[in-house]
């Protein structure tokens, strides 16, 4: 993305250069939004509507309505990727309590919310992910107990990343009260004894879109598949581990901690499913225009 490409700010594309939130935005000053990212394949937003539901539960639980409806967001997006037609995006939104006169932790009345939105080139993931799998670790997750908004206050998961990163891993799955919950930015997977696990949601997860496809693929290939507690001791016993999210589809984690997760190799459950997850997309690239 260059500086003359445009964003989505507030009704309006906008060099994103020329576009500026007011230090005031409490946003800037409290975390106080809220945010989606939607992969754009083929420019077909993938499962836009369970996006803006989500969005929608996020805001609901921030005490605030959209401030778009879900086509006037729809018509914003379309407009938004149109400028590299056909190319595979990602988009980023975000909606923020807007600026307040003075900061004041409640929240005040009558202001504006702050609508945001840009699209980012999405690179296609890495070949070595599905030749070698990726690495992980487990952390203590210490995040607050709201974890199903989709809130921009990510200071724990920004730090679980850097210490992943740190450790030579890709990603950090985090550990509450002895249960394996999600990853700093994925929910988690685990296949053992022949049967698919995942957590259930809850206010502890993010309840994510990938997720829920990967269970509705699961199901139609007739996967045996729980949404069940993982304790963190069916980790070290797992042939299987993934992790899921929207620009980063299903991963296999083939090492944790340090050790090799089942064979040490993605394994065939997440092939398989990785050619469901492959078709879905080639699927929806082929739709007609929205
Ligand atoms: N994150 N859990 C957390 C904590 C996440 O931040 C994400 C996604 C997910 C997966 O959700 P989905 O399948 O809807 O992408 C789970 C995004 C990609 C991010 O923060 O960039």
């Amino acid at each position: 993305m260059t500086n003359a490409t445009k964003v989505y700010l507030n009704g309006r594309l906008v060099p994103r250069a020329e576009a500026c939130v007011p230090v005031m935005d409490r946003g800037f000053l409290f975390g106080d939004s809220v945010y989606e990212v939607i992969p754009v394949y083929g420019g077909r937003l993938f499962r836009l509507e369970h996006h803006l539901d989500r969005l929608d539960g996020s805001l609901g639980a921030i005490r605030m309505a959209n401030p778009l409806s879900h086509e006037a967001w729809r018509a914003a997006l379309l407009e938004l990727v149109g400028q590299r037609p056909g190319e595979d995006q990602s988009v980023y939104l975000q909606v923020t309590r807007g600026a307040a006169e003075k900061r004041d932790h409640a929240i005040p009345d009558g202001v504006t919310p702050t609508v945001f939105a840009m699209a980012t080139p999405l690179a296609p993931i890495d070949p070595a992910v599905a030749a070698e799998g990726i690495a992980a670790i487990t952390l203590d997750d210490l995040r607050w107990q709201r974890c199903d908004i989709k809130a921009t206050t990510l200071l724990a998961n920004v730090l679980a990343r850097q210490i992943a990163k740190e450790r030579g891993a890709l990603e950090a799955i985090l550990i509450r009260d002895g249960l394996a919950l999600e990853g700093a930015a994925s929910n988690l997977f685990v296949f053992a004894s022949g049967r698919l696990a995942t957590p259930p949601k809850s206010p502890l997860l993010l309840p994510g879109i990938t997720r829920d496809l990967v269970i509705e693929l699961a199901q139609a290939d007739h996967v045996q598949l729980s949404e069940a507690d993982i304790p963190v001791s069916a980790l070290a016993t797992a042939d299987e581990i993934w992790l899921t999210s929207s620009t980063r589809e299903v991963m296999p984690v083939t090492r944790l901690d340090g050790k090799p997760v089942g064979a040490g190799r993605p394994g065939p459950v997440w092939r398989r499913m990785n050619e469901l997850y492959q078709a879905y997309k080639a699927r929806l690239r082929q739709q007609p225009d929205a």
